[in-house]
């Protein structure tokens, strides 16, 4: 029912220069894995095979990944080193890759409205590539909890956790009712807020259900923080008539956007995938 996921995939990745000048932030490995490669396994795993990534100019190693290399490919064929294409192999198999460009920068929601051509009138996922997510061995993966509650609730979901209070500016951040264990009605819902402004320390991290209502809002959206055209505007809009939750997930999530989240990410990659593979 939900059978495609956006990957918002153009943001210049500064805070990593000079390794992003050329390479996609997205690109960047936890080990041996680029980042969005994590994205669209987490996707596959919630039963999503459309994969919408919007892509931005200097991106096109992201679509050379997911695509066949003939040369390395031909090259490995027969030897041990085959094992490592194996994955990879089988999500260009299993899934589609569309793509579009967002052609200037005007934030998140732009990114998400330039997405619409890919997605159509369906609901759909966001996964944001550098919020890395895990779960324990036996629970669902974030999106697949996600996916799950949407079959319940048919709405616009934000997966959410709490973070120190003083952190708030970092994130989208939402007020709202506990209806159900971990489910909260979203009441208001604030892009990054100073702290003393914040209607609670529920931050809303990169993973999104939404309902294709939300292209319309996107549309008359004005710019909000930092002049940008911000998803967290325009799902407040959609909470206001309708009915948006907050979920906050089982799980653990890495900020691989910063760099001290992204070598905590690799240590447990390292420790948790790679090693035991
Ligand atoms: C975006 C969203 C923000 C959300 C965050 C999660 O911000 O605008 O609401 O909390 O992703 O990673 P960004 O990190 O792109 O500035």
């Amino acid at each position: 029912m939900i059978r495609k996921c956006l990957f918002p995939a153009a943001g210049y990745g500064t805070r990593f220069l000079p390794a992003t000048k050329s390479m996609p932030k997205e690109m960047l490995p936890l080990v041996n894995k680029p980042l969005i490669q994590y994205g669209v396994e987490e996707a596959l795993a919630a039963g999503i095979n459309g994969m919408a990534i919007v892509t931005g100019r200097g991106k096109r190693a992201i679509e050379d990944h997911f695509d066949i290399s003939y040369e390395l490919e031909h090259q490995i064929a027969g030897t041990s080193k085959e094992a490592a294409l194996k994955d990879i192999r089988h999500l260009i198999n299993v899934c589609t890759f569309s793509y579009t460009r967002q052609v200037e920068m005007k934030g998140l929601g732009h990114a998400i409205l330039t997405g619409e051509t890919l997605i159509g009138n369906e609901p759909f996922a966001v996964l944001l590539a550098d919020d890395y997510c895990v779960t324990e061995s036996g629970e669902d993966p974030v999106l697949l909890q996600m996916v799950k509650l949407y079959q319940k609730y048919r709405c616009s979901i934000v997966a959410i956790e709490e973070v120190p209070h003083d952190e708030t500016s970092k994130y989208g951040v939402i007020g709202g009712v506990e209806e159900a264990p971990g489910v909260y009605r979203v009441r208001q819902m604030v892009e990054k807020p100073d702290p003393a402004d914040a209607p609670s320390n529920l931050a809303i991290i990169g993973r999104y259900i939404l309902t294709p209502d939300i292209f319309d809002i996107l549309r008359v959206t004005p710019p909000g923080r930092n002049g940008e055209l911000q998803i967290t505007d325009a799902l407040m809009t959609q909470a206001t008539y309708g009915r948006v939750l907050g979920f906050k997930f089982k799980g653990r999530r890495f900020d691989c956007g910063s760099v001290e989240g992204f070598i905590d990410a690799t240590n447990y990659a390292y420790q948790h995938i790679y090693k035991r593979k």
